[in-house]
């Protein structure tokens, strides 16, 4: 029915939607295009896609290399810093690909940091045992993305839709039947009527207030999933990045550590050493100190701050990134941005001085559960990137995984939903476009709340979302603390169900009715991460309890949670099994015998 408020939805016919224009939307088109000319795939962001947050990944892409690494190094490095909750087939898969997936972005053009001899260069990341990120200074995402949407270009057979937002997956008894979306300018609704679809939508940081996210990273894609019986897998794992910039939660990159930072708190000591980490030794170094996994140095910086011993800011305890040693000169050459963000928003200079940071929310580690190309229970729907969880980060992902895995399963998923839209039936009729004006009248709806009804804004909702996230399911948890969160959440649904005050009530460009509308998803996506972290009653890499809980148990929680989403209520939490092949959950340990390595 099209209303006074709700005008008529536009159908668009195609054979592949890519919902997401970051590096995974990106690659899936490339590979779709690549393995089907013939296709007509939209590409539909939310924002223009050199804005995705892949823009903001810094310091690099992991991949073996170099003759002293190996598949069966990376595969261990993965494995052991998740903590053994990997899907082990799906690490040997990923491994096995992404010196060929780095190796096209560089036949596209990807300016990849060089040594003088003209090789790759490659750096040290957390948890690896050998240098494996190859990076473009402290620019990588800026790079690959460029890459991938400049490549992008050659290709007529895909076709851009820049600021759409998605708002519906419609599904009929077949599976996946279309996506509806907002033309964000004009304000009109438009239902793309397609064989296939991919979210590639990235990560729910946003979710928390302490984040490293650009604040389109709302957790669209897993919501949209999960709104359709799709179980989103391992959310309960969050992953803090130990440096952040205090307030802003600016993303300082590991890289500088790579490189060679180190970490002092308020005394001056390099205190990793008292967390398992150490001992500190000099270049060339151990694996740990500075180098250890992000779920061990977000943990020990909590301690610190307890104890006292992080320097007071204005926005809270840091410890301070010492890169002095490194020089002008490197750091000029391998982290000009991060030199020129702390001149720009601490007016520091690092040649001169330490940068202070503290941990951040910077990545979802769970997401839409998928198989090896992106498959998921829902027949023509795909999922890659981010949102997606293919089981290969376990409960810590090791940095630089995300920018390859982005890359690998983003091609995956292309080639696989281009193989479904080849052989599906093409979708007709006018059912779907009247499902769709049904579901876009809802949304218009929303335009019309006023504050007279004595209904909330946006801002009141996120801002108590945010707060429970931070004090129930943060760096340490705890039964109480997650049941608070839950039942916060829970009270927030429903007075989001029962409608938002916009002051804004035009179609055009409301970025206020789209800010409810990812309001909407955000609280789906929290509540799966809080039911999820309170069903885990064990500790296991990102999730850590102070309560009875406070060990790892493999004998009854070497599983992975599912959480399957309720509009009217709580998420259902299920788990399954770990796919485990050739390497038997032990005990995790960094630094120490064994554990050198050498630097060129
Ligand atoms: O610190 C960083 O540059 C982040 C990399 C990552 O999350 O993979």
């Amino acid at each position: 029915m099209v209303t006074a408020q709700t005008p008529e939805v536009q159908v668009i016919d195609c054979d592949l939607v890519i919902v997401g224009g970051g590096g995974a939307g990106l690659r899936a088109a490339l590979a779709a295009t690549l393995a089907d000319p013939g296709l007509d795939i939209r590409l539909v962001s939310k924002v223009v896609p050199m804005r995705s947050h892949t823009v903001a990944a810094e310091g690099g892409a992991a991949a073996v290399l170099r003759d002293d690494d190996s598949f069966e190094q990376h595969f261990e490095d993965t494995v052991s810093g998740g903590e053994w909750l990997c899907d082990q087939p799906a690490v040997e898969a990923f491994v096995a690909a992404c010196p060929r997936e780095l190796s096209q972005l560089e036949r596209w053009g990807c300016p990849w940091s060089r040594q003088d001899d003209g090789r790759v260069q490659t750096r040290f990341f957390g948890g690896m045992r050998v240098q494996r990120t190859w990076f473009a200074a402290d620019r990588t995402g800026f790079h690959m993305l460029h890459t991938l949407f400049q490549t992008s270009l050659r290709y007529p057979s895909i076709r851009r839709h820049d600021e759409f937002f998605c708002t519906d997956l419609l599904v009929d008894e077949r599976g996946l039947a279309g996506v509806l979306g907002v033309d964000i300018a004009a304000g009109t609704p438009v239902v793309y009527r397609t064989r296939a679809a991919v979210l590639a939508t990235g990560g729910a940081g946003r979710v928390y207030a302490h984040n490293t996210n650009a604040g389109i990273v709302t957790g669209e894609g897993m919501a949209l999933a999960g709104a359709h019986g799709v179980a989103l897998r391992d959310m309960e794992f969050v992953q803090w990045h130990p440096t952040a910039l205090p307030g802003s939660g600016i993303l300082i990159t590991e890289g500088c550590r790579g490189e060679g930072g180190l970490l002092l708190n308020a005394e001056g000591r390099r205190y990793l050493q008292d967390y398992g980490l150490g001992p500190p030794e000099p270049w060339p170094r151990p694996r740990a100190m500075e180098l250890g996994p992000r779920d061990r140095l977000s943990q020990a910086f909590w301690q610190e701050e307890r104890a006292g011993r992080t320097v007071a800011t204005p926005q809270g305890g840091a410890v301070l990134l010492d890169l002095r040693h490194l020089g002008a000169a490197r750091l000029a050459e391998r982290l000009p941005m991060i030199s020129e963000v702390a001149r720009r928003f601490l007016g520091i200079d690092p040649v001169a001085t330490p940068i202070p940071v503290r941990p951040a929310v910077h990545y979802t580690m769970g997401g839409i559960a998928t198989g090896l190309d992106g498959e998921t229970t829902l027949p023509g729907l795909f999922a890659a990137g981010e949102c997606a969880s293919t089981g290969i980060h376990g409960a810590n992902r090791l940095g630089s995984n995300s920018l390859a895995e982005l890359l690998v399963f983003g091609r995956a998923a292309g080639e696989a939903a281009a193989a479904w839209a080849r052989s599906a039936p093409a979708r007709a009729g006018g059912s779907l476009q009247r499902d769709a004006q049904a579901h876009a009248q809802h949304w218009y709806a929303q335009l019309t709340g006023d504050r007279s009804a004595g209904q909330p804004r946006v801002a009141e909702l996120r801002t108590a979302m945010q707060a429970a996230m931070e004090d129930g399911v943060g760096i340490f948890r705890d039964a109480d603390g997650m049941q608070r969160a839950c039942q916060t959440l829970g009270e927030l649904r429903a007075r989001y169900s029962a409608g938002l005050a916009l002051d804004d009530h035009s179609r055009h460009f409301n970025t206020e009715w789209l800010s409810a509308i990812e309001l909407g998803h955000s609280l789906q996506v929290a509540e799966t991460i809080a039911h999820a972290a309170l069903a885990r009653r064990e500790s296991r890499g990102a999730h850590v309890r102070r309560d009875d809980w406070s060990a790892r148990n493999d004998e009854n929680f070497l599983v992975h949670s599912l959480a399957y989403c309720d509009p009217e209520g709580p998420p259902r939490i299920e788990h399954a099994p770990v796919r485990l092949t050739r390497s038997a959950p032990a005990e995790r340990s960094y630094g120490g015998a064994g554990a050198r390595v050498t630097l060129d």
